[in-house]
């Protein structure tokens, strides 16, 4: 045999990593774990088996929580919340940064029971599962030591109820807990009914980090524990990740609750490769993107969009890449393939894969071991955008491929989708990479590269994949309210009075759509009158269709997303001079809607308001995160898109404007209702629009009955957002009605705002107008 040929055939042995220290941890336990609860660990009951996928044996006995144990658990957060947000900051920075060293002293044996309860293989967890976990806690204790001077008018939302998923299960743990607690909330996590073992030995690390009782709180169980905590009372916050159907189910139940609500949901990733790519280094990220963890990624770049003149070389690198995988006992420090969780994820991905009957299938070569839950990396390719495969989240190690011509066409196919994760592309051209990436429609772009996290750099999704980042700064508005009390709105009646004749001159309002004045649908009006019973005009009644056509007209009015933050400044300056050219009007006009003296000043305010978001339009920037990788993460600002936007009746003029100025300024296009009782003052603005040099489709006002016409707004599959400042009682049947394409929400649970005062302009408003997208791009050495 040459030395070559010893080469060549030489396999790799096997390097197992020992179990002996975590399983001898098992049976210290008992083997049997109750709940950890108020600091202590409740002696275990009934409930069920966790076992070790990758051979099937059972590793320990879980306990399936009750409603009395949850009920104890939120009661012991919620008596150990306020102290907790009232120690300085720095005391829980110290706090978490003890957590954050106990996890590093203990990681191997957190790798090895994360290995075993879930079946990834080690070097996930030893090298990139358990130091993203540890750094999470470092990051956020600077966090909680920042925060004082930081976030001096944010405080803490109070107990926090946390489900999390199987697939990264410590990790998820350390998105979750980390910001909660640095920020002074306290926390009700649930663990994955398959994998809560590191979460209970994590809440061991919070017992010997001296962690005061009740600021941590675990129970476990399955879904149906999960659904008590998302229906608890006592409950301000729920925290999801894990599939969109249940965060679906979530949002409904949470609907008009008041609780605060983030969403991270699944995802069917594209991972484009254009024609200039470096071959190999592309094909190395696709054993990042979807062979990471056998492909049970939120993020996994499980749909490989491949430029047609290099696709045949492409795949046939790939499918020896594959073969060279190797797959088996996840402990191997060799494997590169572990276990899929459990036969019933198994089993979901086997009948997907065999459903399927369009494309070529190719699995890769590797011997799948006889006994546990294996699935081989698979690849699909020649499918077609509409092929199921192409459309389903799979969460497994299936690779779903097609190619395509252009540039452009790539973004078609990328973006065809209902899920926007994230995405990856790969080039060496920087002139295409930058001008694809904000085109991509997702919250994490990776550029060169694939599956990077970073505590620094926000994470979440948009469309169905869900709402809310986490980590980084924006993640901590998850997290946190504005300081300060609020004070429930009162629902004023409108002013009646006698039928009479309308003065001929004054011209009867019309709805503005699309840059034009347009008759109700239904033709039906009202007629509004002042104080003393006068007929002030009537005001246009619009209907669903009326609604529709509106957001039609928005959607289209997509150019006004790419303009620039100086051109959307010079118009709002212009908006604020036309306003200011006709102030006295609009003030009487106030006050005789009103029926008080305050329309100067709200004219006053309205014009100093669109100055407020003409500043921010060009200011309000994003960020480079120093994340440890060779290279950045540009936190960019990008538009939602179609906001819809009930307002208020407290300042009928003023409040129109609040809605309409920060999401124009980054660049949304609305449709806003006027108040339900006031709404000439916001009719009579439109006339201000058109001579303002608005595009048309930009700003869309129409006037009717709040319930109904935010009904279809929320359930509008093209609006991405709904705000709500209405008097009407409608913030849970938005909330409600906008699981259908899981939107943003943004509403007033029936409280009121001092729209004259800082309340209601500001940070919130441009973040609730924003997303965030971190693209993580190579730079420097
Ligand atoms: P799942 O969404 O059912 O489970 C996630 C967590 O939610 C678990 O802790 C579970 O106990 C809990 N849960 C289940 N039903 C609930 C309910 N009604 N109310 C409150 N909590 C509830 O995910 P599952 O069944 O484990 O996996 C099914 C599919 O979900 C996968 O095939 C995959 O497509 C997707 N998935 C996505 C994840 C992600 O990170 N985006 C993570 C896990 C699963």
């Amino acid at each position: 045999m040459t030395v070559k040929e010893i080469f060549e055939t030489m396999d790799y042995g096997p390097a197992p990593e020992s179990a002996a220290d975590a399983l001898a941890w098992l049976v210290d336990q008992g083997s049997a774990f109750g709940h950890f609860i108020n600091g202590k660990f409740t002696a275990p009951s009934e409930g069920f088996d966790s076992k070790n996928p990758a051979n099937g044996e059972t590793l320990a006995q879980l306990s399936q929580a009750t409603q009395t144990d949850v009920d104890t658990a939120v009661k012991a957060a919620r008596s150990a919340q306020k102290k907790w947000a009232a120690l300085p900051g720095h005391n829980r920075a110290r706090y978490l940064y003890a957590i954050a060293r106990l996890v590093q002293k203990h990681s191997r044996l957190f790798a090895v029971l994360e290995t075993l309860d879930n079946g990834k293989p080690i070097r996930e967890s030893r090298d990139i599962d358990i130091p993203l976990v540890h750094r999470h806690f470092y990051y956020h204790a600077g966090m909680a030591q920042l925060m004082d001077s930081e976030l001096p008018d944010r405080e803490a939302l109070g107990v926090c109820g946390q489900i999390i998923p199987w697939n990264f299960p410590l990790l998820m743990l350390a998105w979750k807990v980390a910001p909660a607690i640095a920020m002074g909330n306290t926390v009700v996590l649930k663990p994955a009914e398959y994998t809560s073992l590191t979460a209970l030995l994590f809440a061991d690390i919070c017992r010997q980090a001296g962690l005061p009782k009740g600021v941590v709180n675990i129970v476990t169980g399955d879904g149906a524990v999960g659904e008590m905590i998302v229906n608890h009372e006592d409950i301000d916050k729920i925290a999801f990740t894990g599939s969109t159907s249940v965060g679906r189910k979530i949002r409904e139940a949470t609907a008009g609750s008041g609780k605060a609500l983030t969403l991270e949901l699944g995802g069917k990733s594209p991972y484009v490769v254009f024609e200039d790519a470096d071959i190999d280094s592309a094909i190395e990220g696709l054993v990042d993107a979807i062979w990471f963890n056998q492909g049970q990624v939120c993020c996994a770049g499980s749909r490989l969009l491949v430029q047609e003149g290099i696709a045949d070389r492409f795949y046939a690198k790939l499918k020896a890449r594959m073969d060279g995988l190797r797959l088996g006992n996840p402990l191997d420090k060799c494997i590169d393939v572990g276990a899929i969780v459990d036969p019933v994820q198994l089993k979901t991905i086997t009948d997907l894969v065999e459903s399927n009957t369009d494309g070529e299938i190719y699995r890769a070569g590797a011997t799948i071991p006889a006994e546990g839950c294996f699935y081989p990396p698979t690849l699909i390719t020649g499918l077609s955008t509409a092929s199921k495969l192409m459309q389903e989240e799979i969460f497994g190690p299936v690779l779903c491929s097609m190619t395509f011509r252009t540039p452009a066409e790539a973004v078609e196919i990328a973006n065809n989708t209902r899920y926007g994760l994230a995405a990856t592309l790969w080039t060496e051209n920087v002139n295409l990479a930058l001008d694809i990436a904000p085109k991509l429609t997702a919250g994490v772009v990776w550029v060169n590269a694939t599956n990077l996290f970073d505590a620094a750099a926000g994470f979440g999704g948009v469309r169905e994949s869900g709402f809310g980042r986490e980590g980084g700064w924006e993640g901590l508005a998850a997290y946190t309210k504005p300081k300060g009390s609020t004070k429930a709105l009162t629902k004023a009646e409108p002013f009646m009075g006698e039928d009479g004749p309308v003065d001929p001159l004054d011209r009867t309002a019309k709805l503005y759509i699309g840059g034009k004045q347009a008759r109700p649908d239904g033709g039906y009006s009202q007629n509004i009158y002042a104080k003393n019973g006068k007929l002030l005009g009537q005001a246009p009644i619009a209907n669903r269709k009326d609604i529709r056509n509106a957001v039609e007209a928005a959607a289209g009015a997509k150019a006004w997303s790419k303009t620039t933050g100086h051109l959307r400044a010079q118009i709002l300056y212009y908006i604020a001079e036309n306003l200011s050219a006709r102030a006295e009007e609009f003030a009487t006009r106030i006050d005789a809607l009103t029926g008080k003296k305050g329309g100067t000043k709200e004219v006053e305010a309205a014009i100093s308001r669109l100055f407020t978001y003409a500043a921010w339009a060009d200011k309000y920037d994003g960020q480079a995160h120093g994340v440890p990788i060779r290279g950045v993460a540009l936190a960019m600002k990008e538009p939602v898109g179609v906001i819809g936007a009930m307002c208020p009746d407290e300042a009928p003029l003023l409040g129109l404007i609040s809605a309409m100025a920060p999401a124009i300024a980054m660049g949304n296009r609305v449709v806003l209702t006027a108040s339900e009782i006031y709404p000439l003052a916001a009719l009579d603005f439109y006339q201000v629009l058109e001579t303002s040099d608005v595009p048309a489709g930009v700003v869309n006002i129409v006037s009717g009955n709040h319930a109904e016409l935010a009904l279809t707004l929320a359930d509008h599959l093209n609006v991405d957002a709904v705000w709500s400042f209405s008097s009407s009682d409608i913030s849970g049947l938005i909330e409600g009605a906008s699981a259908g394409n899981l939107k943003r929400t943004w509403v007033n649970n029936g409280q009121s705002r001092d729209w004259m005062g800082a309340a209601g302009e500001g940070k919130a408003f441009l973040e609730a107008a924003t997303e965030v997208k971190n693209i993580w791009v190579p730079y420097g050495e």
